[in-house]
């Protein structure tokens, strides 16, 4: 494969679900450059789901034979260098994952879902005050504030540091904006958490942060410092990028198809069902970098050597019709509940899923039921895509909320 035959992935022109349509008929695994790094992307449902699981793909970077000659600053690379779960295998990834699995579980959820309610409450007054015929950008009001103070809540960032860490976590993760480098802001990111576990640790509270103090005493559990900031940092991005992207997402393919809309207004479908839809239809997440090859290894047919790195390429397996049929490409909440990939599968399945799953239940039903009238303040097609390769959704979601 000659670099000029490449597909070239760039946020910046990109098309995506029609790009996605052309690596999938290109085949199971195509040759991409994502932002400037030559990959493999695994493009179908079934060829993801052995990426996902595989035994000799490992997301440890060490496996990555031109991680030294990659562009500096890239998207993939402030991602992939860190110490988190998300970069280890084997009993380093168990020993950081179970570090804070107990944070998720369903009961601590539970604890939760007052707290969600109430918050999305508050939101949906909020809107309510706005005059009813203004478009509304629900993205900024609605979709991006939830998820932000729900985990701040669970990690134990107080709310005086909470604007500076959601700036400097955004830039960090390039929501909706392109940023030229990233070096200054992770030094200034870790200064901050550095002050808020300080506080955490003069006064413990009922949160995660805590939680992880806790452990560090723990032989077999404990995590260096560099891992602790790593987790939080994780947890924090991963915990509310991806899901303002599903709420948004979901709200978007609502407004646009009223009949589905109807579905769950007369009770026919539940909430949770646009959920899984959307997260098929429009995964939050686009393009998610890297597995690399321990060894030389076939996948589907495609010889890929040892070093080789393969992008997980989420949105596009959603539509796959080889694994959903020819209406693949269509949001239909009568179709029976679909699996997906969007929350990834195997060892690294998505931590978070079930919070996720949570909050957009949540969020749909409260603004749908609020606002009988709700109609979108501009077709789809006039919407502009985020600017980040692993991001799916738009930077706005203008809607008129009507009386
Ligand atoms: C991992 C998607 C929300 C925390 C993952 C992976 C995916 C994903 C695809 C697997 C990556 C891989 O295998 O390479 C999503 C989506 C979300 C979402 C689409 C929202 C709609 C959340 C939330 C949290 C979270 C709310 C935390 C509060 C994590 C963590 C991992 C992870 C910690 C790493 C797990 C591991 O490596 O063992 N997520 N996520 N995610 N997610 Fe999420």
């Amino acid at each position: 494969m000659t670099e000029e035959s490449r597909f070239i992935l760039d946020p910046a022109t990109r098309d995506l679900h029609a790009d996605n349509r052309r690596l999938r008929e290109a085949g199971p695994l195509v040759p991409v450059t994502a932002e400037g790094v030559p990959a493999w992307a695994a493009t179908r449902y079934a060829t993801l789901l052995t990426v996902l699981t595989h035994p000799n793909l490992s997301r440890e970077i060490c496996h990555w034979a031109a991680r030294h000659s990659s562009p500096p600053g890239t998207a993939i690379d402030r991602i992939v260098t860190d110490t988190s779960m998300l970069n280890a295998e084997g009993d380093e990834h168990r020993r950081l994952r179970t570090a804070v699995a107990g944070a998720f579980t369903p009961r601590r959820l539970e604890g939760l879902r007052p707290k969600i309610e109430s918050l999305t409450g508050r939101l949906i007054d909020r809107l309510a005050d706005l005059p009813p015929d203004q478009p509304v950008d629900l993205r900024k009001e609605f979709a991006y504030p939830l998820p932000r103070e729900v985990i701040s809540e669970l990690i134990g960032i107080p709310a005086g540091h909470q604007d500076e860490l959601h700036e400097l976590s955004d830039a960090v993760a390039q929501v909706g904006g392109s940023l030229d480098d990233t070096p200054e802001l992770r030094k200034a990111l870790h200064e901050l958490l550095g002050q808020i576990i300080d506080q955490r640790r003069d006064t413990p509270g009922e949160d995660l942060i805590t939680d992880l103090f806790r452990l560090r005493e723990q032989d077999g559990v404990r995590l260096s410092t560099d891992e602790l900031f790593a987790t939080i940092e994780l947890l924090f991005i991963a915990g509310h990028v991806t899901t303002v992207n599903l709420i948004t997402n979901a709200i978007g393919a609502l407004l646009n198809e009223p009949g589905q809309l109807d579905l769950l207004r007369s009770g026919k479908c539940p909430f949770s069902a646009a959920v899984e839809e959307t997260l098929r239809w429009d995964s939050p997440i686009a393009y998610f970098p890297m597995r690399y090859a321990v060894r030389d290894i076939e996948i589907d047919g495609v010889h890929l050597r040892a070093g080789e790195p393969i992008l997980a390429c989420f949105a596009s397996a959603g539509r796959d019709p080889g694994h959903y049929g020819e209406a693949a490409h269509l949001f239909d909440l009568t179709s029976p509940p679909a699996t997906h990939l969007s929350f990834g599968h195997g060892p690294h399945f998505c931590l978070g899923a079930p919070l996720a799953r949570l909050e957009a239940e949540v969020a749909l039903t409260a603004l749908f039921g609020a606002f009988p009238e709700i109609a979108p303040a501009a077709p789809p097609e006039e919407l502009c895509p985020l600017d980040t390769l692993l991001g799916n959704s738009t930077r706005t979601m203008p809607a008129v909320l009507g009386p």
